[in-house]
């Protein structure tokens, strides 16, 4: 099938724009099926979540939430990388994906079919904070909210310690604010050098923070905080 506009499927690394060369031999650590046609943005190179991470995220998310959640919404679904993972688990009655950019969204989509969870999703294109809002609002009480937000692009790594309150578009205060209204159960996907003072600075009241590094080949990738009722132990 032929990629629609926007999203590309590289199956060569001469094809690639030079820019983004660099992550090629990282294709089958993103997409375990990248050679069944995964497409991808140009953009999602850079911020995709790994799939052996998606899937230990997926899995923490699973076995520590609540069981009076029933319902997984991914506020930055991007081109699935984390939503496919979370589609693939039977813990959920249903799981949204919220993407404002349409052709990340319909790389998401088609990439969600190739690992055939494509049905288990409902998808809504826009602004999540918009759509938490008007759309969604009266699933708060029984869902989980996974925020894997724009980092600001790859100038993150070159600070030891990554100040939250300069993330940008959006900062720690901007997401969680708004995320608050709707449910106090969020997991937050950042950089794997955000200031933990910071997390631990926004939890609630008499509540713990699990901060949890997410790893491969021996190296952190991220970081993922989880506010709310979750049972680590
Ligand atoms: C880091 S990427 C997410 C990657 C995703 N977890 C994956 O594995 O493919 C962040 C995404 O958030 C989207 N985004 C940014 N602001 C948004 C908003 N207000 N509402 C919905 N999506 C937004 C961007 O278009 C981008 O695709």
């Amino acid at each position: 099938m032929a990629p629609s506009e926007g999203c590309q499927h590289y199956a060569d690394l001469s094809e690639m724009p030079w820019d983004i060369q660099k992550y090629y031999h990282q294709r089958f650590s993103i997409f375990s099926k990248y050679d069944e046609g995964i497409w991808m943005t140009e953009d999602a190179w850079f911020g995709v979540t790994p799939e052996p991470i998606a899937c230990i995220i997926a899995k923490h998310i699973d076995g520590t939430a609540s069981v009076s959640k029933t319902i997984l919404i991914d506020c930055f679904a991007g081109v699935g990388g984390n939503v496919i993972a979370f589609a693939q688990s039977e813990r959920w009655k249903r799981i949204y994906a919220i993407e404002k950019d349409p052709t990340a969204l319909a790389c998401a989509k088609h990439n969600a079919e190739i690992y055939g969870v494509r049905d288990k999703i409902s998808w809504y294109e826009g602004d999540c904070f918009k759509i938490l809002r008007k759309e969604l609002a009266e699933l708060g009480q029984h869902s989980i909210l996974f925020a894997s937000p724009p980092w600001g692009g790859p100038g993150y790594r070159s600070d030891t310690v990554f100040d939250l309150a300069k993330m940008q578009p959006y900062t720690l205060t901007d997401l969680l604010s708004p995320f608050r209204h709707f449910t106090e159960d969020i997991v937050l996907y950042l950089p794997r050098t955000s200031d933990i003072r910071q997390l631990a600075n926004e939890s609630s009241e008499g509540s713990k923070t699990t901060v949890m590094h997410y790893c491969m080949e021996g190296a952190s990738k991220a970081v993922c905080a989880y506010y709310g009722a979750f049972a680590f132990h």
